[in-house]
């Protein structure tokens, strides 16, 4: 049986919109000469970011998806991501945005970062709602960061507690009530 809890909120929807407008603010200004930036969601937890995001964009958008997976071997630092999903369109010679809901260990958009990045990009920068520093096992750092959080188990805002929780509309904690 699941463990009980509840979610208290770190922050809340309000913050998180004044962030991303000062976010696509420094975007804009990265990429204001591009002829297209393809804006790359990294699935599932970025799907709410993106949509937000995107739409705080003043430039020529495409949008597309890729889904990665990562799973431990019992040695975390040799943890391997494997791609689920890979993109629908072409990124050689484009701008290229990768948009990541939170950098844990830093294993998964560092790989996914290498990965676009051998099919020669023009530009390829990459953007974290969140960060939890304390966690990484890379040397991997997003371009943009939106809040860096202390090692907390986070939920909403596209963010999962198996499988649940994502539609909260702010960054939430998970607190367990039967701890003693
Ligand atoms: C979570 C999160 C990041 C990744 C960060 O994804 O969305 O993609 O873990 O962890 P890392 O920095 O330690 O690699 P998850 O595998 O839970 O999938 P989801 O996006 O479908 O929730």
């Amino acid at each position: 049986m699941s463990r009980p809890y509840v979610i208290d909120q770190m922050i809340s929807a309000k913050s998180i919109a004044a962030r991303i407008e000062s976010l696509a603010r420094d975007i804009h200004a990265a990429f204001d000469d591009t002829d297209k930036l393809v804006v790359v969601g990294l699935l599932r937890g970025s799907f709410v970011f993106i949509a937000d995001l995107v739409r705080e964009l003043d430039l020529p958008v495409e949008v597309d998806f890729i889904e990665a997976s990562s799973y431990g071997d019992g040695m975390e630092s040799s943890r391997e991501v494997r791609i689920l999903k890979d993109l629908r369109g072409t990124i050689e010679g484009r701008d290229v945005l990768i948009v990541e809901d939170i950098v844990d260990t830093g294993h998964t958009l560092s790989h996914v970062t290498d990965y676009l990045r051998s099919r020669h990009p023009a530009r390829l920068k990459t953007i974290a709602l969140l960060d939890k520093p304390a966690r990484r096992e890379v040397d991997f750092r997003a371009d943009w960061t939106g809040f860096e959080i202390p090692d907390a188990f986070v939920v909403g805002y596209g963010i999962d507690f198996a499988q649940r929780n994502r539609n909260l509309p702010y960054i939430g904690q998970v607190r367990f009530t039967d701890d003693a």
